[in-house]
């Protein structure tokens, strides 16, 4: 048998094969942030389905910290756990292995969903948010880095096989870790070593274990590249991999940029232009001639610089990643067939592989793999998906369907 479809264990957690179901918003919470009937039939059906772990769309660990999205989870406060342990207790039941992310989107909100001024690491702006944050006081950061780990205490009540946190794609501990936004003086600064920012990320794993046990897994998700014009480079990669191994963490998933430059996460084939002119809050604006203009001035000089779909395409970050830890590596974008994900793993370029979009797509997309050695994703990576997460609508695949 493939070493895709062999056990592998992530801390003590022994996952049935190496594919993970990637973290991916799901529109399905009320406004509170308390999940739906819908989010819990969801991953009850994705449960049934031979997948080695799932791993839930980001969720918020304090009001301040709520996405732009209108129906983004939270696990900021006790009276949630009872609904999501009704969840887990479902995954569980299906052969399912739950793991819930955590998040603070830190700057990359606007203060219309968290109803108070935007905080961030520093006051620099996000392009796509637009909001002017206001800088954390020291104080506040370590009282946040308490909340995270309040809230993986709360994860661990409601029965989630781990947690992973969100370091990534231009989130507030991903703010910390980069130079291009992290310009604070004080010690939640660049560390000057490693020329990363890391002690907001220490912090907040060294209380997640102190208060819920260093058996209870905890996973990071990571991004190699941040696209500002000072690129984040690959020797600050190889240090935030070598902070990680000292840290011990249980599983490292490698990812890419930040929602700035959002479509260099989830590449596209092809870029949704008119849904992005319909639906994104940032573009949508101005009317048919705001429209006008940005598609056909604007967009053709954005167009070069996009980075487009190819297959597996964090795949050499996580070679390097490999290189430089023994903590399992998951990597995450572009896997689309069983061919793409045995070769990763049979030649050791990561342990894991982590897909998203096509699980959108086919839920049931292992056991169709496993039916047939031949089978590849659907997805067309249209990214309608993506750009549908701004609107109120739950988290669905739109192939062949006019959104
Ligand atoms: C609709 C959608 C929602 C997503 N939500 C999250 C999220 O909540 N947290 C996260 O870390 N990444 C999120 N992502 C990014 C994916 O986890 C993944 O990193 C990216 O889509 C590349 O993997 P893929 O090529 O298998 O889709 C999302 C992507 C999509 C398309």
């Amino acid at each position: 048998m493939s070493k895709l479809f062999q056990s592998e264990k992530v801390g003590n957690l022994t996952l049935i094969n190496r594919i993970v179901r990637s973290a991916t918003y799901e529109g399905m919470c009320d406004a509170h942030g308390f999940p739906t009937d819908e989010y819990l039939e969801m991953y009850t059906a994705l449960a049934r389905n031979e997948i080695g772990a799932i791993i839930t769309g980001f969720v918020y660990i304090s009001p301040c910290g709520r996405a732009m999205h209108p129906r983004q989870g939270g696990i900021d406060e006790d009276a949630k756990i009872p609904v999501y342990k009704r969840m887990t207790d479902r995954v569980h039941s299906n052969g399912g292995k739950i793991i819930m992310q955590i998040a603070h989107c830190g700057r990359q909100t606007i203060s219309k969903a968290t109803g108070e001024q935007v905080k961030g690491v520093s006051t620099r702006r996000s392009f796509y948010f637009d909001s002017t944050p206001r800088q954390l006081t020291a104080e506040e950061a370590l009282s946040l880095a308490q909340r995270f780990a309040d809230a993986v205490l709360r994860c661990k009540r409601a029965g989630f096989d781990g947690v992973q946190l969100h370091a990534a794609h231009g989130y507030l501990v991903h703010q910390f870790i980069l130079p291009s936004i992290n310009n604070r003086k004080d010690i939640l600064g660049i560390d000057k070593e490693r020329g990363i920012g890391t002690y907001f990320l220490e912090v907040v794993i060294d209380k997640i274990r102190e208060q819920c046990g260093i058996e209870f897994p905890l996973l990071v998700k990571i991004s190699s590249g941040d696209d500002y014009g000072n690129n984040f480079t690959q020797e600050q990669f190889v240090q935030l991999i070598r902070f990680l191994d000292k840290k011990k963490v249980e599983a490292i998933e490698i990812s890419y940029g930040t929602m700035d430059h959002a479509l260099s996460i989830f590449r596209g084939r092809t870029v949704p232009l008119d849904i992005i002119l319909k639906y994104t809050p940032k573009y949508k604006t101005g009317g048919a001639i705001g429209r006008f203009f940005r598609k056909w001035f604007l967009y053709p000089f954005v167009k070069p610089s996009l980075k487009m779909f190819t297959p597996t395409y964090n795949l050499s970050f996580a070679k390097i990643a490999k290189q430089h830890t023994k903590i399992p590596i998951i990597c995450v974008g572009g896997f689309r067939t069983k061919q793409e994900m045995t070769d990763a793993i049979e030649r050791n370029e990561t342990d894991f592989v982590s897909l998203c979009r096509p699980f959108i797509c086919e839920p049931d997309f292992v056991s169709k793999l496993t039916a047939n050695q031949e089978y590849a994703s659907k997805c067309t990576d249209c990214n309608i998906c993506a750009v549908m997460c701004d609107s109120a609508n739950s988290t669905r695949c739109y192939l062949g369907m006019i959104a």
